[in-house]
């Protein structure tokens, strides 16, 4: 399947099935996975946040696992696209071992494998994807494990569907005013997984470096080096928000406009289109696949392979 084709599929990667998983029961809930596969996570925790979870949520990105999972009452799910990447085994073998009640996400691989052995449900997903483009299905079995409601993933399938052409222009429009700089992508607490999403995107379709800051944070630090001019003008600016963010923070995101307009940089401002606030996130996370993959064109690179990371995993495998 090409690039352009995993891409197009993410609104038909949004299904909704039954899941009767009861949370009340759970103390804590871990998420663990790394890559395109974390980045699930950090959606999914910043979507139970904002609709009022109390259950304190961890998304957990390396070996192991945080020191609070210990037995049945804390839920871990363990998701890896591949199987096989093995930060995430590792949280998987470390939660039978605490005898943590797990559920995994993957496509197979040797997650799936074990998941089979261990009784631990795996939640399949289609093969045949990178991870990165299987965002729509794993994100789906992880909503529907939190309990969305199917209006809620649907309507925010049919918002996608329906700003699609409008989704990809602007893509195309954001990457053109990219190119030949270093992004920086500034987020509101709302937003913040969406500018990772961003960045990650940049960094493998379009092999670029890209970075990310957050409100208020920002404001006590990365602002700052805005004024070393020399290094500001290699940088290309955007500010992503929600218009659900807190007042304070929508403030800062308006001076933040206007501080860096007056140093003379023109940001790219961006708020997500739609009802709700899953639909608002899709819309923008979709916007930004489209500008690495229209970025990724410009500088002649191939969306798909991701040859360092492949490197690395291969070198890692050996020790
Ligand atoms: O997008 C990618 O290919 C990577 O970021 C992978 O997601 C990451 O290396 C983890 O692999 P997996 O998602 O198979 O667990």
């Amino acid at each position: 399947m090409s690039p352009e084709q995993m891409l197009k599929s993410f609104p038909d990667q949004l299904d909704w099935e039954k899941n009767d998983t009861d949370l009340s029961t759970y103390r804590t809930i871990t998420f663990c996975g790394m890559g395109g596969s974390g980045i699930v996570a950090d959606i999914a925790k910043s979507w139970m946040e904002h609709r009022g979870c109390k259950i304190p949520m961890i998304v957990h990105k390396g070996y192991g696992l945080p020191n609070v999972v210990d037995g049945e009452e804390h839920l871990v799910v363990c998701i890896s696209y591949s199987g096989n990447t093995e930060e995430t085994l590792s949280a998987f073998s470390e939660a039978l071992r605490r005898q943590a009640t797990v559920v995994c996400i993957s496509s197979g691989g040797k997650l799936g494998e074990l998941a089979g052995s261990n009784g631990v449900l795996n939640l399949e997903v289609p093969q045949g994807f990178v991870p990165r483009f299987a965002l729509g299905f794993m994100l789906s079995k992880l909503l529907c494990l939190l309990g969305i409601d199917r209006e809620e993933l649907e309507d925010a399938r049919e918002n996608l569907k329906s700003l699609y052409e409008n989704i990809k222009n602007k893509g195309e429009e954001i990457a053109q005013k990219l190119y030949s700089y270093i992004p920086v992508i500034y987020s509101t607490p709302l937003t913040e997984a969406i500018a990772y999403r961003w960045k990650s995107q940049l960094n493998e379709n379009a092999k670029t470096p890209a970075y990310t800051a957050t409100l208020p944070e920002m404001h006590h630090n990365e602002v700052v080096g805005w004024e070393n001019a020399e290094l500001r003008n290699k940088l290309a600016f955007l500010v992503i928000f929600d218009p659900k963010d807190n007042d304070r923070v929508r403030a800062r995101v308006d001076i933040t406009i206007k501080l860096l307009k007056d140093l003379g940089a023109v940001p790219v401002v961006l708020g997500g289109d739609g009802n709700s606030y899953l639909s608002r996130m899709f819309h923008l996370i979709h916007v930004g696949d489209w500008v690495s993959y229209y970025l990724a064109g410009k500088y002649g690179f191939q969306p798909l392979p991701t040859e360092t990371i492949d490197r690395i995993k291969r070198e890692i495998s050996k020790l």
